[in-house]
């Protein structure tokens, strides 16, 4: 018995050296078939089908149109519709149970269970049959930072038989010749006669996943199915995610769960909430100011008299939706200033606002606008943020920050 249980040690060892040493030559991974995840994949699937069925249709029915068919005529709506969903799956415990599932495989196939990962909540794309704005052309995760590690998960909660993404294997590391020879192609279309096949579009199925390095070249394709897709992302990284929430792996397995949300509720609320935006003033192109806007939108945001969930569901869902419009029209800023004063969730809205600032405002409103939020939210990701703005428009747009804030993170449910 000793014996055997020693026989299976080694094995076990052996299998986890390969599956690790294989991942690391070709910088990517297809988990499949009875993964430890499946069952909460499946239980994410259900959720994603109820939630597509609900939002869709009151998003519908707000604006008096039909989603059902996804033609140019309802891409605006269907995109505040793909919003919502994505914000639900940002602060779900079912999303979180997949991230912590999928991580805790991961590190146990690859023998890494020492090692601290950071994560970043949940994050959701919704593919609507033929939505060439869910397409991207290939590229990283992650680029320069090449001091870190960076993994990305990602789960689709469907089966797809249409070849959802394409990696380029091998094309993670710098100075390899796969890596030369993509890039030589790329830019000459000639193609060189060694390392067939250059590309791999695999086919999932339902409670699969793929794990790649945040530095291997990738795409997410066309879904020429005629089902809306849907699918999970998780980022783990050796430092905490930037522009995010980002809390370690042990931090995620020990953080509690919140409730069932009702998903009408939710759609209705965050329809108000785009309409009050949408009809208010508090920034315009002729008045751009810091304190007047934070004050105004902070009554605006009062008015709502949200708990501290639904704030982060609609940080994120509006970000998500200014993310697809131009950042420098005042009604996109107030979306924005909006997003990043509900909670700190995605500062993709601080670098937008700050942008707008920049654009149309005075240096010292964009001054007194990232001090304001840095004061309120006083975070490591919103001074690298901050940074990031003073860099693009050379000035200091925080003057007397100092070069390095100590981390405490901001947590993952805080
Ligand atoms: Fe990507």
């Amino acid at each position: 018995m000793a014996n055997f249980a020693a026989n299976q040690f080694m094995n076990d060892m052996k299998t986890m050296a390969k599956d690790r040493s294989e991942f690391l030559a070709l910088g990517w991974h297809h988990f499949s078939k009875d993964t430890a995840a499946a069952d909460v994949i499946e239980r994410c699937a259900k959720k994603k089908a109820r939630w597509l069925d609900t939002v869709f249709n009151e998003v519908g029915d707000a604006f008096g149109k039909d989603l059902s068919n996804y033609t140019d005529e309802v891409l605006v709506e269907c995109n505040i519709a793909k919003s919502i969903i994505r914000a639900l799956f940002r602060v779900d415990p079912d999303a979180r149970g997949m991230a912590r599932i999928t991580t805790a495989e991961v590190k146990s196939r690859y023998g890494t269970e020492g090692e601290t990962f950071y994560s970043a909540p949940p994050y959701t794309y919704v593919h609507i049959p033929q939505d060439a704005s869910e397409q991207n052309a290939m590229h990283m995760d992650v680029y320069g930072d090449y001091d870190t590690e960076h993994y990305t998960i990602w789960v689709p909660l469907n089966p797809c038989a249409h070849k959802p993404v394409t990696v380029a294997p091998r094309t993670h590391k710098e100075r390899s010749l796969a890596k030369t020879l993509f890039i030589l192609e790329r830019r000459t279309g000639f193609e060189f006669p060694v390392y067939q096949p250059r590309t791999h579009s695999p086919d999932t199925e339902l409670g699969d996943y793929l794990i790649w390095d945040g530095r291997l070249h990738h795409a997410g394709n066309l879904n020429t199915s005629c089902q809306p897709h849907v699918a999970v992302n998780f980022k783990l990284r050796s430092l905490p995610v930037e522009m995010e929430p980002s809390s370690t792996h042990d931090e995620v397995l020990a953080d509690g769960t919140e409730g069932e949300v009702d998903v009408t509720g939710f759609t209705q609320l965050y329809l108000r909430i785009f309409k009050d935006i949408e009809n208010s003033d508090f920034i315009t192109d002729g008045s751009v100011t810091a304190y007047s806007s934070i004050y105004n939108a902070d009554r605006l945001i009062d008015s709502w008299n949200l708990a501290s969930d639904e704030k982060r569901r609609v940080s994120f869902a509006l970000t998500l939706g200014a993310m697809r419009r131009d950042k420098l029209v005042s009604e996109v800023a107030r979306i924005n200033l909006i997003a990043i004063l509900l909670a700190p969730e995605f500062l993709w809205s601080l670098n937008s606002v700050g942008d707008y600032f920049f654009k149309h405002a005075d240096e010292s409103e964009l001054s007194k606008l990232c001090l304001a939020y840095f004061e309120r939210y006083h975070y490591y990701q919103i001074a690298d943020v901050l940074r990031k703005i003073s860099d693009r428009h050379a000035i200091e747009v925080l003057p007397g920050l100092k070069p390095a804030i100590e981390y405490p993170v901001y947590g993952w449910a805080k």
